[in-house]
């Protein structure tokens, strides 16, 4: 009763929210208080490009930048809860028929064999009733299934005893983004919510209807082809290309912008040319980025014989680039919102205001750190 009384009154800290993504290493604290959710932590490190490109192709191994990121004692000894790195895990919404549940143990990894590039024996399986349909008088069972390879899993928490960090849950990308998206968009979680990630070096395409996640795809495409593309096509070195794609991004127009005034039949100045050549290098791997997601939303409409889409909500930091939301905006009838995964969540202004000015870059971060410890 006493300690009942006290957990109502004392702010309650969750896990902590530890992404390492391609680019950087994210980690975020919450506490539930009386008014709600309070933000008591958030802290981004940019990890080395030299670095990443070694990591390219291979599962990440917890990164050096760690220790320094735990250096900070306020995060000494916390419970944390972490993204799996490895490539690709399987995550299938499944259909069954109604069972008993001891038996849907059973029939959930009869159907995993199917989809599992990997044998069973190697892998770590997990699965989720995540709801139930009626169709006439056929009555059906959603399940959420997510697989892994387990030397991956294990590679990976190993790599964290190593440097005594205390992980007590691991969550995949889609679904750490869809905690965070539950918080937001309360209101739009019955209908078809398309909720796209572009990271550093990968975009994650999901889309959920009332309240689960029906369809997610990860796509080997993010920012960092931007800047190798701005690169390749400026012939400029990367923290150019990466400054060029931050500051103008799409903002441009495909001439550079009006023509300045000059006797006329002279060609542009070369400037306006960069900024030409530099807007169109950066649509077409926008072009891209949209496409892959129109794919995804046609698959997904075809297969679950859905209709429109009202809502898509960009995450991660290559989203934040200018002009970008508006130009994905534009292939869409849906109205194409940027996340904000701070919204609900109370942030002191003065210590946060640089933190939420890259607000879609947290949100897998604040997903993982909305999971309350177990005990
Ligand atoms: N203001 C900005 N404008 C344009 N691009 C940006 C901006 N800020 C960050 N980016 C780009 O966003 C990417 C990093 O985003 P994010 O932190 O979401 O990725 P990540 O989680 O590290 O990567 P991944 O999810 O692929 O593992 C980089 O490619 C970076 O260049
Ligand atoms: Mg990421």
């Amino acid at each position: 009763m006493g300690v009942s009384l006290l957990s109502w009154v004392k702010p309650k800290r969750h896990l902590l929210g530890l992404d390492i993504g391609k680019s950087a290493i994210k980690v975020i604290q919450l506490a539930s208080t009386r008014q709600g959710l309070v933000l008591k932590y958030a802290g981004l490190t940019e990890l080395p490009p030299a670095d990443r490109d070694e990591r390219e192709g291979q599962d990440r191994d917890a990164p050096l930048s760690l220790h320094d990121v735990f250096k900070e004692t306020r995060l000494k000894r916390q419970k944390i809860a972490i993204n799996f790195s490895g490539r690709s895990p399987v995550i299938r919404y499944l259909l069954l028929p109604k069972m008993p549940k001891d038996e849907l143990g059973e029939a959930v990894r009869w159907e995993a064999k199917k989809l599992i590039p990997f044998p069973m024996e190697d892998s770590v399986l997990d699965y989720l009733i995540v709801g139930e349909t009626q169709e006439r008088d056929l009555q059906r069972m959603e399940v959420l299934v997510v697989a892994a390879e387990r030397s991956a899993v294990l590679n990976q928490l190993e790599s964290f005893k190593r440097i005594n960090l205390p992980i007590t849950a691991m969550d995949v990308n889609p679904l750490a983004l869809f905690n965070t998206l539950k918080l937001n968009y309360k209101s739009d979680l019955d209908e078809n919510l398309v909720f796209v990630d572009i990271g550093a070096g990968k975009m994650d395409i999901n889309i959920s209807k009332r309240g689960v996640l029906r369809f997610t795809r990860n796509v080997q495409l993010g920012g960092d082809e931007i800047t190798q593309a701005v690169m390749r096509g400026l012939g400029v070195e990367r923290e150019e290309a990466e400054q060029l794609k931050r500051q103008k991004g799409l903002s441009g127009s495909a001439s550079g912008g009006p023509a300045p005034e000059g006797p006329p039949g002279q060609a542009n100045p070369p400037k306006a040319d960069q900024d030409g050549r530099l807007y169109e290098t950066i649509k077409a791997e926008a072009d891209r980025m949209i496409l892959e997601t129109q794919r995804s939303m046609d698959y997904y409409r075809a297969q679950f014989r859905e209709g429109s889409v009202k809502k898509i909500v960009l995450m991660g930091g290559a989203c934040l680039m200018p002009g970008f939301q508006e130009y994905f905006a534009s292939y869409f009838d849906a109205n194409v919102e940027l996340d904000d995964p701070f919204a609900e969540i109370l942030c002191d202004e003065k210590e946060f205001g640089e933190i939420r000015l890259m607000a879609p870059r947290f949100s897998t971060a604040v997903g993982l750190a909305l999971r309350e410890p177990d005990a």
